[in-house]
């Protein structure tokens, strides 16, 4: 297997955790993108670094809730795409969720790596919201829960 392993995020770090997210903004991905959204992302969720050997190539997160991990983050820098370091960031960042009965997640309909990565995790889609993220374009909700 790749050389990929996952290093918690400081709350310094967060500057770096906004260039990977802003490097990820589409119109299927909806980025954050000031520095007070990054702080209090690395203040309520439990968010890695994605490393390849040293280099951090990507951010993976959860926010633990009361009997679930939401997932909410994965970022791979553009260059470092489609070399399957994504589905490992996400099996990693499972087994560190795994004391949670269920995780789920967002994703838009479109995202179609992103909807493979989390079939393949085990997720299954149990839902359709519209407008969740105010931005007019719909989400599926995806949740796997453990046995
Ligand atoms: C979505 C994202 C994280 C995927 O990262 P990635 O490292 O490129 O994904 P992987 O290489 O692990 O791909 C996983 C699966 O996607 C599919 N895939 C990847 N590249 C593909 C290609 N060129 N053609 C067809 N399928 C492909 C494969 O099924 C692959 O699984 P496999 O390795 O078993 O074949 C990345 O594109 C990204 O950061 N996007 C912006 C942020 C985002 O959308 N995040 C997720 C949504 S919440």
């Amino acid at each position: 297997m790749e050389d990929i392993s996952l290093v918690k995020a400081k709350p310094d770090d967060w500057s770096m955790v906004l260039e990977f997210e802003r490097a990820s903004k589409s119109k299927f991905f909806s980025a954050l993108e000031t520095e007070e959204e990054a702080k209090n992302y690395l203040a309520e969720s439990q968010v890695f670094f994605v490393l390849l050997g040293k280099e951090a190539i990507g951010t993976v997160s959860y926010k633990p809730e009361e009997d679930s991990a939401y997932m909410d983050g994965l970022t791979i820098s553009p260059k470092y795409r489609k070399k399957g370091y994504a589905k490992i960031a996400l099996h990693l960042i499972m087994e560190k969720a795994k004391d949670y009965k269920r995780a789920y997640l967002r994703v838009h309909p479109q995202n179609s790596f992103g909807v493979i990565i989390y079939l393949k995790e085990g997720f299954r889609i149990t839902g359709w919201e519209d407008n969740h993220y105010g931005d007019n374009e719909p989400r599926l909700l995806m949740e796997k829960v453990t046995e």
